[in-house]
């Protein structure tokens, strides 16, 4: 039903921000009306005790959670929790508010099942979006994803992180240090090492100096580092204790499209199926290099439930999506966990941690 509304209407009388915008309207309303966030979690949420994940010493309901870069500005995330999502992370959100790039900024690619998207951090900043964490209610897993102000010098770039970590680790259940959006100039920069470490550590420390609470602290970094930088994060994120790292990022890569070349010549990232198996090979290679020590959030061309299954037996603790939303409609993260949780009843596994990879690791 979503599928024809999508590609017959919405695809086509809809550039992809307007229908983002009536998304957010839509959600912002369920909100408003009180009770109905509740009773859609009652109807959506997943409510397989076998789908739990415990990580980051947060219970998840069920593993796929809603990448950032959806709710930038934390309006929302309490009905997109509701329609089944096992946690929302919020953001990116930066130090100061900015209008980001001009549009259109964002173009779906239809037959590539993916979208390239040049939005560079539009948010009404770190203030503002405290603000409405505040007033949190508990019961969902929300995480804070934070990133450089466009205007702030790559040289300044710890203090706008430690800006936003003052203000928003209070509130966080847990904190990304978003290094690899491609539409903020040099901000990939610096997931070299050199500039990651002080970083990280002023970003520990901040969150530190804010709540007694230990903030778990995690890095998202771009499916476009070379595999040695790859491992070089893991090492850097095991010296720091680092809690995690989020993989991957949208990618400025174009390989293998199939869509209009007007279209795939647009700069920005691109997100969805054809991020798929660049982002499972570097998860395969931060678990082999990591062990057990990192938690790590698999993201990137997810898009049915053999895929999150796939993530899992590669490693992943956790899996997000958002261009899988978008072509999947309201229900897809409904129908992701109710799918994991026949594929698991029909398994040898009796929970998804189970899945982890052994030496014995079989598909
Ligand atoms: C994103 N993504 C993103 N990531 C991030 O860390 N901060 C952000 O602000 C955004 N903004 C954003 C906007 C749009 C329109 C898209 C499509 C994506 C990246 C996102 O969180 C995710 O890492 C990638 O999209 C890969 O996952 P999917 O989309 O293939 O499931």
């Amino acid at each position: 039903m979503y599928k024809l509304l999508f590609t017959q209407v919405i695809a086509r009388f809809m550039d992809a921000e307007t229908a983002h915008h009536s998304t957010m309207r839509g959600l912002r309303t369920i909100q408003a009306v009180p009770g109905a966030a509740r009773l859609l979690r009652r109807l959506l949420a997943p409510r397989d005790p076998a789908l739990t994940v415990h990580a980051l010493g947060l219970e998840f309901p069920g593993p796929l959670g809603l990448a950032a870069g959806f709710d930038k500005d934390a309006v929302a995330y309490e009905a997109l929790g509701a329609f089944g999502f096992g946690h929302v992370e919020i953001g990116t959100v930066t130090g100061q508010a900015q209008p980001g790039n001009p549009k259109p900024r964002s173009w779906r690619l239809m037959p590539d099942r993916a979208v390239i998207n040049r939005m560079g951090f539009n948010n009404e900043g770190s203030a503002a979006a405290a603000a409405r964490l505040r007033r949190r209610r508990p019961g969902m897993v929300v995480g804070v994803n934070i990133g450089k102000t466009k205007v702030v010098p790559e040289a300044e770039a710890a203090a706008d992180y430690v800006t936003s970590t003052e203000r928003l680790a209070p509130f966080a259940d847990y904190l990304v240090v978003n290094v690899s959006s491609p539409n903020t100039p040099g901000l990939r920069d610096l997931q070299a090492v050199e500039h990651l470490r002080p970083l990280l550590t002023a970003v520990r420390e901040a969150a530190d100096r804010v709540t007694a609470r230990r903030v778990p602290l995690l890095v998202k970094i771009a499916p476009d580092l070379a595999d040695a930088d790859v491992d070089a994060v893991a090492d850097l994120a095991l010296e720091l204790g680092l809690d995690g790292i989020i993989a991957t990022n949208t990618t400025i890569g174009r390989e293998g499209l199939a869509s209009d070349p007007d279209l795939t010549k647009e700069t920005g990232g691109l997100s969805g199926a054809p991020l798929k198996e660049r982002s499972l090979e570097v998860l395969r290679r931060l678990r082999s290099r990591a062990g057990d020590r990192l938690v790590l959030i698999s993201v990137g061309g997810i898009e049915t439930a053999d895929d999150v299954w796939e993530r899992l037996r590669a490693g992943a603790t956790l899996v997000q999506g958002y261009t899988g939303l978008i072509y999947g409609g309201p229900f897809w993260p409904r129908t992701i966990h109710r799918d994991l949780s026949r594929r698991l009843r029909g398994s040898a596994y009796r929970t998804l941690g189970d899945l982890a990879p052994g030496p014995d690791a079989s598909p």
